[in-house]
């Protein structure tokens, strides 16, 4: 009697979670006591009171505005998620805590942007369908990388403006999303370890779309947000907003040194061989392959 194909569940399984895989816990387990230890409360730890208006440009009204939508993009991006990664238990689990932080983020900076006197009205539900993107299905592995090295990048940014912002609130709301970028960034890793534990073949697969995420210049900032085409940031009323504040608040050439250690000390942990510098990732890649 012929074979009949598995069900979609099942081809699932074969890339991120085969059977093998059954009697180890789910990383969602680990990854959920993990971010509400480091978790943060909106109405306690931030001062929306003690905001200095005076302190803020329009410019940086603007931005911040800005960021706001963009943080709105995680929205299409869990539906993405859930679709592509339909058979993933342990991911689906995952990204519930992921999506949760991420449309926190959106309301954090909303209600920033209120208490300086922006007024939303209805802008905030208009907003939602134009900035809802979907895509055709994705190969689950590239888009985790993808993830991982974008969650990276937006952790170095935001680091970044909570330095520069010009307001004391301002500048510890983004020190705590960029504490959290991190460790989304964390949670991707340890995704893309159990994805290579269980199917060692899709390594080839993480390191190209490593090295094509790694090559990324403040004028074409590379994230999930920017190089989609259209992009989430290429809907906004602002669509050159990042290039913009990465040239003020990040300049010069080498300023993603951080980025590219955090991401290629994976890879090397992954491939077993260690890489330094992007050029590394060539021969890890070809001896993979
Ligand atoms: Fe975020
Ligand atoms: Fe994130």
């Amino acid at each position: 009697m012929a074979k009949k194909a598995p069900p979609i569940s099942l081809l699932g399984l074969m890339l991120l979670d085969p059977a093998s895989n059954h009697n180890r816990p789910m990383l969602y387990d680990e990854l959920f006591d993990r971010l509400e230890r480091a978790r943060w409360e909106l109405r306690r730890d931030i001062p929306f009171d003690s905001i200095d208006r005076q302190a803020l440009t329009p410019q940086w009204i603007s931005d911040v505005r800005q960021v706001h939508l963009t943080e709105l993009s995680a929205l299409y991006a869990t539906e993405m998620f859930l679709r592509d990664f339909y058979a993933d238990i342990d991911f689906c689990s995952f990204i519930s805590v992921w999506f949760y932080e991420e449309m926190k983020h959106c309301l954090t900076l909303r209600r920033y942007l209120e208490h300086v006197g922006e007024e939303f009205g209805d802008e905030f539900e208009r907003e939602l369908p134009r900035l809802r993107l979907t895509f055709a299905e994705g190969p689950a592995i590239e888009t985790l990388t993808m993830h991982f090295v974008g969650e990276q990048r937006l952790a170095h940014w935001y680091t970044a403006f909570s330095t520069s912002a010009p307001e004391p609130v301002l500048r510890l709301i983004f020190s705590k999303l960029a504490g959290d970028e991190l460790r989304h960034a964390a949670c991707y890793a340890g995704y893309l370890r159990k994805a290579v534990q269980n199917n060692p073949e899709c390594l080839p697969a993480i390191l190209r779309m490593t090295l094509w995420m790694l090559r990324s210049t403040n004028d074409a900032p590379k994230h999930p947000t920017t190089i989609t085409e259209p992009s989430v940031v290429s809907k906004l009323d602002d669509p050159d907003y990042i290039p913009r504040m990465l040239n003020l608040y990040l300049p010069g050439r080498d300023h993603e040194a951080p980025v590219r250690r955090r991401v290629l000390a994976l890879m090397s942990e992954l491939a077993g061989t260690e890489m330094r510098t992007i050029r590394d990732l060539l021969p890890a890649l070809r001896a993979a392959a």
